[in-house]
């Protein structure tokens, strides 16, 4: 603990950061690393607290970085590990902390330790440390058990062998056996790894698999979406978690980074599946997804919080409204449901329409997040207002669940494309290497900056961005977005600005405030603070207040607008 006996982790605002979609200083038309580091003055204006970086790790990229061929690298196409030095000790001389993605319950098929096991036969210790079974049915030709892969399809693949072996996720990616002492002894290394090189914490992924059922039985009736299954929600997990805890407890909690964190990714059915994740001596914190799955209704958005609240506070479980794997909120928020994973399917049915509305609940939305108490968490380019992108060519789509599904699902690709900088140029500033947001990116900059140089460090023409961005990109740029004082960019620059200052804001309690309009969601922040938000289809009165502090739109005559929120002094 530092800072009055509380962990800055507990109301920091944390910004996540899918690298090969940030920024580009190579040209490849792939972010990188030293991409990032020219842009943390950006992040250091917007007022960010951390950084999470998603994977970065050597990796072939069948799951964007997800599967992981070696723990403790740097992937050559995003840099080098000077270059992660680099960026965590210009980070920290921002006051900003790093946050790296922890891949336990997989790795790629392209991991030494599994071409070893693919390499001895059945029943050699090499296979012990994934989970090889023989299959059912004549000659073994059907799968162990009837379990999914997330991607769709069996979570089994066949060797030439015969053996069948175990992947959640895509083929690529097999899971490890949590059973085998080797492999928590080797993921205890690879945390102090990365815990002795700065970071300050790790977002432990997909952290309700690991363990599976030992008898790996089949589901029987209805695979459960998010609830307990034989390969979800396993108790074996919490020992595991509480030796996770002891080695992130025996760094100092003083100084900076000051106390280590480890943030895990559950995806849950009822938020009372969280409540053994958050014992006292468990995972410091878990996701709270209630906000991505609430849908644009002010009885939805309150049953969310209040569920995450009876079970967690917003320390433990901080709040979130989009990450690398769903919908952008400004496209989301254009339906009224909550998201599933069907979703991008009604999207992309729904074309150009609600646009507006959608931008606009997002701006109301990011002001309901950043007003609850605890922690935030922001991906990359939800601050510039950015729509899903639905259109891209099925040619050009990378995602595993795009593959898997034989194009069923579109996948997740929509919210990864590469992040406009610049208004006009090939790739929106995307990729060029020292652009107008390098190391001299003026603080507290309001102005337009000068138009991005869109040459790489050898002067070489820049590659295509990896996946395609849309002709309008750049309207949504952080060039255009800085011009603009009513831009999604600086509403987000200035609540962030008053989070930081307000003594009610971060960490601590809500109340709720009864307006007697059932599209109004009011609460209150002690000292004098209130959040209104209005859900409904007609303008509606504004609470009591002393001044309107901030609102995601115009607010005239006391009256707040339909999808519109307001952080109000009282
Ligand atoms: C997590 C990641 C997702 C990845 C999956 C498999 O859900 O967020 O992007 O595909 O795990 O690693």
């Amino acid at each position: 603990m530092s800072d009055g006996g509380h962990a800055w982790w507990e109301d920091a605002v944390v910004y996540e950061v899918y690298p090969r979609s940030f920024a580009d200083a190579g040209g490849d038309g792939v972010g990188d690393l030293p991409g990032l580091r020219s842009r943390l003055g950006y992040l250091a204006d917007l007022g960010v607290d951390a950084i999470w970086l998603t994977p970065f790790y050597p990796s072939p990229l069948a799951d964007g970085g997800y599967d992981v061929s070696d723990y403790r690298a740097v992937d050559p196409r995003l840099g080098t590990m000077a270059d992660f030095d680099h960026l965590v000790g210009d980070a920290a001389a921002r006051r900003i902390r790093i946050i790296v993605d922890l891949v336990p319950n997989h790795c790629s098929s392209a991991h030494p330790l599994f071409r070893a096991a693919l390499a001895a036969p059945p029943g050699r210790p090499e296979r012990d440390l994934f989970i090889f079974r023989d299959g059912r049915g004549p000659g073994g030709g059907q799968p162990p058990n009837n379990w999914p892969s997330q991607f769709g399809g069996s979570a089994w693949t066949r060797v030439p062998d015969g053996q069948w072996y175990l992947h959640l996720f895509d083929t690529s990616q097999p899971d490890w056996n949590w059973r085998h002492p080797d492999v928590p002894a080797m993921f205890r290394d690879v945390i102090r790894f990365w815990l002795d090189r700065g970071v300050a914490g790790l977002r432990v992924d997909v952290a309700h698999g690991l363990f599976k059922d030992p008898g790996l039985p089949d589901v029987v009736g209805v695979h459960p979406l998010n609830g307990p299954a034989p390969y979800r929600h396993r108790p074996e997990l919490h020992a595991l978690y509480q030796s996770w805890r002891a080695i992130l407890d025996s760094y100092p909690a003083g100084g900076f980074p000051g106390s280590r964190t480890a943030i895990g990714e559950v995806w849950y059915d009822a938020p009372g599946t969280l409540r053994p994740y958050l014992a006292t001596d468990g995972l410091p914190q878990v996701f709270n997804f209630q906000l991505i799955l609430a849908g644009w209704q002010q009885a939805a958005f309150r049953g969310a919080i209040d569920a995450a609240l009876a079970v967690a506070s917003g320390s433990r479980a901080p709040w979130v409204m989009g990450n690398h794997d769903v919908p952008r909120p400004a496209s989301r928020y254009r339906l009224d449901e909550g998201f599933t994973p069907e979703m991008i399917e009604q999207l992309i049915a729904l074309g150009d329409r609600n646009a507006e509305t959608g931008a606009r609940r997002a701006r109301a939305a990011a002001l309901v997040l950043l007003a609850l108490p605890g922690s935030a968490y922001i991906y990359q380019g939800e601050e510039l207002g950015l729509p899903e992108v639905t259109d891209i060519p099925a040619g050009a789509r990378q995602d595993p669940r795009f593959r898997r599904t034989g194009g069923k699902s579109a996948g997740r690709d929509g919210c990864r494309v590469p992040l406009p900088w610049a208004r006009n140029g090939a790739s929106f500033g995307f990729s060029g290497g020292s652009g107008p947001w390098g190391p001299g990116y003026p603080r507290e900059s309001r102005v337009s900056p000068r138009a991005s140089i869109a040459l790489t460090s050898d002067g070489a023409s820049p590659s295509a961005p990896w996946l395609p961005q849309p002709p309008e990109w750049g309207k949504y740029s952080v060039e255009s977005q800085l011009a603009d004082e009513h831009s999604f960019l600086n509403l987000y620059r200035a609540a962030l600005r008053l989070r930081r200052d307000h003594p009610a804001l971060g960490r601590g309690t809500l109340r709720w405030l009864e307006s007697g309009d059932p599209g109004l969601l009011c609460f209150a922040r002690d000292p004098g603070f209130v959040l209104a938000a209005n859900f409904g289809p007609a303008p509606a009165p504004l609470p009591a207040h002393r001044e309107i502090l901030l609102a995601s739109e115009p607010v005239t005559a006391g009256l707040l607008p339909p999808d519109t929120a307001a952080w109000l002094s009282a």
